[in-house]
């Protein structure tokens, strides 16, 4: 775990380049840091493994005060990746990759064991790879070496600062690829300094966003996407970001929050009419009234009701159906779409996916509900709720 107590950088008496920071980072967290150019981002960085010293605070890794630690040897136990990767020109990539190790006095067989296995997790092939120089390689290939030799000793924090921001935008995507795939394998606590919030939104387990040597925000990126908390982070994320990232719209969202609910003794002869009142073919049998908590039974179409109409023993549980398929409200709207595709319903039922609840109907007309916010001023809570 990395906390920054009150870290606080000024170069005079004037200015806070980074102005009294609070901030945790857990364990196996990929925590980016996000704003405009200045805003300290590089700073705060490099107060971690001390490139900087702080002017006030502190930074404790696993709640040790990294000013009590011997610098290089802090140095030596935090990757670093910086986006001109900063690789030895005269030494070979697998002589780069080993540097650290070289330094910790690994023996030799053991640090080109290291790097040969490196070069795999980056994706290079070591019997090409190895005995390169950097200026045999491709942008996105130095970009790799990087990475890889950050992770040399095994570090548990990882610092990387703008480091796919010098290669194509293609090359880019793959790096964010891989760099997702390795952070799965090897789950390194990683600070990672970036401009760009489409970079921030795929990569961050959380965001800080800064301005001004202050954190704005700090949340996950749904929490960034749906509830920036001023206009400064609304600006920087973008109305139409949240669109652009569906993965981050939950059922709950999208969702028609007072869908119709019709009680288990209910009528058919009721059912239709409450069909007719709220305009639907769908109703959702539950155990209790719309203003308490009330659990899912069944579902009732016109098919359920044909010919039943008249017969008055006939109850909405008697005639029910109860496989309709239905999604927990923590469910994507990616995975949403592909079950309303797979299994061809129009109507998908919520539940609740901590206490089992009924919580709301989506629709394609809910759907289109919330393009229509996201693309106006996106605020769930306090969108007009219409009929399923
Ligand atoms: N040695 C220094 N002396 C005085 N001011 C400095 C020094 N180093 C950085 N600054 C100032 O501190 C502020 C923060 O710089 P920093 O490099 O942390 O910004 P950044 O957020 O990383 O920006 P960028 O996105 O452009 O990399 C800037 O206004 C910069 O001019
Ligand atoms: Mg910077």
């Amino acid at each position: 775990m990395i906390e920054f107590k009150k870290l606080t950088k000024s170069y005079d008496s004037k200015t806070k380049v980074v102005d009294q920071l609070d901030l945790v980072i857990k364990d196996g967290e990929l925590v980016v840091l996000i704003g405009e150019s200045g805003c300290g981002k590089t700073t705060t960085m490099k107060m971690i493994n001390r490139l900087i010293e702080p002017t006030s605070g502190e930074i404790l890794i696993d709640g040790k005060n990294v000013l009590t630690m011997n610098p290089i040897e802090l140095r030596r136990n935090i990757g670093y990746v910086i986006q001109k990767v900063g690789l030895m020109p005269h030494m070979t990539v697998g002589d780069n990759i080993e540097l650290v190790p070289y330094l910790k006095k690994w023996d030799k067989a053991e640090r080109r064991k290291r790097s040969a296995e490196l070069l795999e997790m980056v994706g290079l092939d070591p019997d090409i790879y190895l005995d390169r120089y950097p200026n045999e390689l491709s942008g996105g290939q130095q970009q790799r070496i990087g990475v890889a030799r950050a992770l040399a000793v095994n570090p548990d924090v990882i610092l990387m600062d703008e480091p796919f921001s010098a290669v194509d935008p293609l090359t880019r995507e793959q790096l964010q690829e891989e760099l997702i795939r390795l952070q799965g394998e090897v789950r390194k606590t990683i600070v990672f300094v970036t401009h760009d919030m489409d970079e921030a939104i795929k990569l961050g387990d959380r965001i800080a966003v800064m301005k001004d040597g202050k954190i704005i925000q700090y949340g996950t990126p749904e929490e960034i996407l749906k509830n920036p908390v001023n206009e400064f982070v609304e600006y920087f994320v973008g109305k139409d970001r949240l669109w652009k990232s569906p993965e981050l719209l939950m059922a709950r969202d999208i969702m028609n929050k007072r869908p119709a609910g019709v009680l288990a003794e209910r009528t058919p002869a009721y059912a239709l009419e409450l069909m007719r009142e709220r305009d639907t073919e769908f109703l959702v049998v539950v155990d209790a009234p719309a203003d308490r908590s009330r659990r899912m039974l069944g579902v009732i179409t016109p098919r359920e009701l044909k010919g039943k109409g008249t017969a008055e023993n006939n109850r909405m549980k008697n005639l029910m159906r109860t496989n309709h398929p239905t999604v927990m409200d923590n469910t994507n709207m990616v995975e949403v779409l592909a079950l309303m595709k797979s299994s061809q319903v129009r109507h998908v039922p919520v539940i609740g996916n901590e206490d089992g609840y009924f919580k709301g109907i989506i629709t394609y007309a809910s759907i289109v509900n919330i393009i229509t916010d996201v693309i106006t001023d996106f605020n769930p809570d306090d969108r007009e709720e219409e009929n399923a």
